[in-house]
């Protein structure tokens, strides 16, 4: 089999077969198909596209490019949740404990926040001592004693999808469905779940801007776990307006205890008890009813606040945070930013949102940028609230006047008004099983 007679077929719109996808995944791991031979394939997948069986091809040759996780000492269903990334998306913090609370087990591996879109592991490591570095004996320990771990990304797991992302990255190719399916689920796959529950964010602070793709990329990865025979739904959650109020790492650790506490923002406390809620169903195969009965008990009799502090606890973090969270900001300067004229707020340019907070130095703008825990944004005002002249749209916490001036300008221009009364957005689009 040779590379060159991959890329003219596909570049003619022809269909791989498993055997030719499985050669040039294991032959461009093993360093034996040069970058720019794949590159050509990735651009030529890209106008011809995959076909649904290519795709389950591609996600099982690249799970297996590297470690496989076992999680077979781990007893009863394991269910993983994953979210397409989005701003101020805090989700996994507060649903994994409340899953964990209702019996279910979470074994969580997540990632590190990139240009305007936030990462659980950062945000977990706003709160002092907090280890996100586990081996996996430990993670697998503590699943099993306390119901929940959430780590960093492990590096043996899908070598490819590293090597192939960071072509897709420079060649101008990561917008294609057949590669973000791939790449998502071969991910998921390795972590070694039984079933997945994902959360598509669609709207201009996602990666799929139009609710159409993001119901063509839904309905791929849910048919690639199924074929794989695990379970899975997606749901598609707006993201042209940031998730809560806070983006920004220890911010959006206060509103994680917050909403944990029943006071945290209505359209964040909704999509987690929505997504637990499917996790539950799923880890406890009980009916959809009974599981949202179950998560609402244990969060409103604050088993689930109690689950967080057990679950920050046993990863060295500092629980007298958690007690007294507004402690985690210390000294960072704050700075209420105000509307100049009255009306409705129409739309929220949310990518822009999450890269103010980047400036801010909330996030990172390349891979080696140190990001700063205590700064970032809160939100009072959002699409669909009405606004007075003059009144509080938010707070900037900052470090640098340079920096939060920088991040005024975005935001003021990111925020649109009207003098019609706007409606406030619907959260959840559409759920795709
Ligand atoms: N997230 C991923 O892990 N991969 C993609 O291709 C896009 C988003």
């Amino acid at each position: 089999m040779r590379m060159v007679d991959l890329i003219q077929k596909k570049r003619e719109g022809g269909a791989l077969s498993q055997e030719e996808i499985e050669f040039l995944i294991s032959e461009f791991v093993h360093g034996k198909i040069p970058d720019y031979q794949m590159s050509a394939f990735l651009m030529a997948v890209f106008f011809r596209h995959m076909t649904e069986k290519e795709t389950f091809y591609l996600t099982r040759a690249m799970e297996h490019s590297g470690q496989v996780m076992d999680l077979s000492a781990i007893e009863g269903i394991k269910v993983d949740k994953h979210s397409t990334g989005g701003v101020g998306d805090k989700t996994t913090i507060i649903l994994a404990p409340m899953v964990a609370a209702c019996g279910v087990k979470v074994a969580k591996l997540s990632g590190r926040g990139l240009g305007h879109t936030g990462g659980t592991i950062d945000k977990l490591e706003a709160i002092p001592g907090f280890r996100t570095s586990l081996a996996f004996e430990e993670w697998v320990r503590q699943v099993n004693e306390i119901g929940l771990a959430v780590a960093g990304g492990n590096e043996q797991l899908v070598p490819a999808d590293k090597k192939i992302y960071a072509l897709r990255d420079v060649t101008a190719t990561v917008e294609e469905i057949s590669l973000i399916a791939s790449s998502i689920m071969s991910k998921k796959l390795a972590s070694g779940a039984d079933a997945f529950v994902l959360d598509v964010k669609v709207g201009s602070g996602a990666f799929m801007k139009t609710l159409t793709d993001a119901q063509a990329l839904a309905a791929l990865m849910v048919k690639i776990a199924t074929l794989s025979g695990k379970k899975a739904c997606a749901f598609l959650t707006n993201m042209d307006l940031p998730l809560g109020k806070s983006v920004g790492n220890a911010l959006e650790i206060i509103e994680c205890v917050e909403t944990l506490r029943g006071q945290g923002p209505r359209d964040l406390t909704d999509i987690c008890l929505s997504l637990a809620t499917k996790m539950v169903e799923y880890g406890a195969d009980i009916s959809e009813r009974e599981a949202k009965n179950r998560v609402m008990e244990r969060f409103r009799n604050g088993d689930a606040l109690k689950k967080f502090k057990e679950f920050v606890q046993a990863q060295g973090g500092d629980t007298a945070f958690i007690d007294d969270p507004l402690k985690l900001i210390g000294t960072v300067n704050v700075r209420p930013f105000y509307a100049l004229k009255g009306g409705w707020i129409k739309r929220m340019e949310t990518e822009e949102i999450g890269k103010a907070a980047m400036i801010l130095g909330a996030g990172r703008e390349t891979k080696e940028s140190r990001i700063d825990p205590a700064v970032g944004l809160v939100l009072e005002k959002k699409t669909g609230d009405a606004v007075k002249a003059n009144e509080v749209l938010g707070s900037l916490y900052y470090r640098e006047e340079k920096r939060m001036e920088e991040a005024l300008g975005i935001l003021t221009r990111a925020i649109k008004f009207d003098t019609e009364p706007a409606e406030a957005p619907k959260l959840i689009l559409d759920v795709v099983a």
